[in-house]
């Protein structure tokens, strides 16, 4: 192969992860403020399978634009190959990880270039490996924005008011749903981190996996409604969403609040009559937030779980896993 191509999944028509196809393709020059990354290994999010069924979930008025064919992925650790001339604090060299572009759904990921925002990196920590390190970028970030820290300024085009996190100490309950995922799994260690008494609900199988990782008490919501034995709880964090994110509501103390990472239905009726707030926004990329996470990971504060490598030729293969559903952690591709 000669060197200036690479190769790199495509999406070229939208529908099920057989859509993806493993391609040769120019390697990308980066731009003004933009390194060059060899990328070692891409982390798989929700938003990837979004783009590959068309965005179809998002509502149009908030939907990207984007062209066919496209590279999907955000979230890469890899190894500074170029680096553009306006750029510092990167070198040729440097391991480097970070959540790319987001939300503008071109990240470019799946591949073995990519040409990288430096504003969205961070230096891999040393203590992680890149699989590790590529599998924490956006479910990390996410868990930090809505819990910890927003860290910008945009507007969300999900509310009008900016979401802000609420404290978290040892008085406080935390529950979040959907505890073994990508962005679950982070938020019960940082709800942790914060001494918050944590309350994980996920299907039975991920029970030893959220009490190692520090949960207090766990909901197995396959047996339990969770709303039906925990109350007086001060944050609750959604990684599911969906239909049933309202249910929650009740478990909520009066002054407590509900954070959905997935969309929601909820009635403002309900929500002022229990004295409870509804909150949630978009994840974007933060290098210099992710260069903070990094030290948590290197202390082993956070650990980054991961469900299962695919080489990035079988992303198909890491589609099709997604899709069955019950991820333990983060699906990681790696690259030769
Ligand atoms: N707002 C944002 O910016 C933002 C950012 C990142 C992600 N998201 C969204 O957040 C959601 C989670 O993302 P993720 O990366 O964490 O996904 P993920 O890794 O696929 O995790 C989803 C988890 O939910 C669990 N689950 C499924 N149904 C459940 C239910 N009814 N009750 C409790 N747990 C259930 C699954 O395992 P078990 O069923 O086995 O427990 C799985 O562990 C996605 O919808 C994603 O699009 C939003």
């Amino acid at each position: 192969m000669p060197t200036h191509t690479m190769r790199a999944v495509r999406i070229h028509a939208h529908g099920g992860p057989e859509v993806l196809r493993y391609d040769e393709v120019p390697i990308p020059e980066p731009g003004p403020g933009e390194v060059l990354v060899r990328v070692h290994a891409v982390g798989i999010n929700p938003p990837d399978w979004y783009l590959r069924d068309g965005l179809t979930n998002i509502p149009p008025e908030t939907r990207p634009n984007f062209h066919l064919p496209v590279i999907p992925g955000t979230d890469v650790s890899g190894v500074v190959d170029a680096v553009a001339a306006d750029v510092e604090g990167f070198s040729v060299g440097d391991e480097v990880f970070g959540l790319l572009r987001f939300p503008s759904f071109d990240g470019s990921a799946y591949a073995e270039y990519v040409a990288a925002p430096a504003s969205d990196l961070a230096h891999k920590p040393a203590g992680i490996d890149h699989v590790h390190a590529a599998g924490a970028p956006m479910a990390l970030l996410t868990a930090w924005q809505f819990l910890i820290e927003l860290g910008h300024d945009h507007p969300s085009p999900f509310q009008a008011s900016q979401h802000r996190p609420v404290a978290l100490a040892a008085d406080t309950t935390v529950l979040v749903n959907g505890a073994a995922g990508g962005v679950g799994h982070f938020a019960v260690q940082l709800a942790k981190w914060k001494d918050a008494h944590v309350i994980a609900v996920a299907s039975g199988a991920h029970e030893s996996f959220l009490h190692e990782l520090g949960a207090d008490e766990f909901v197995d919501y396959t047996k339990v409604r969770p709303e039906e034995v925990v109350h007086n709880i001060d944050l609750v964090l959604d990684a599911v969403g969906g239909r049933d994110s309202k249910h929650f509501l009740r478990t909520l103390k009066r002054g407590g609040a509900l954070f959905p990472v997935f969309f929601g239905e909820y009635d403002d009726e309900e929500i002022a009559k229990l004295g409870v707030t509804v909150s949630g926004t978009q994840v974007r990329s933060n290098g210099a937030q992710l260069a903070e996470l990094g030290r948590l990971l290197d202390a082993g504060t956070v650990h980054v779980a991961i469900d299962s490598t695919f080489a990035l030729a079988d992303a198909r293969a890491a589609h099709e896993r997604a899709a069955q559903g019950h991820i333990q952690g983060k699906i990681v591709l790696t690259v030769a």
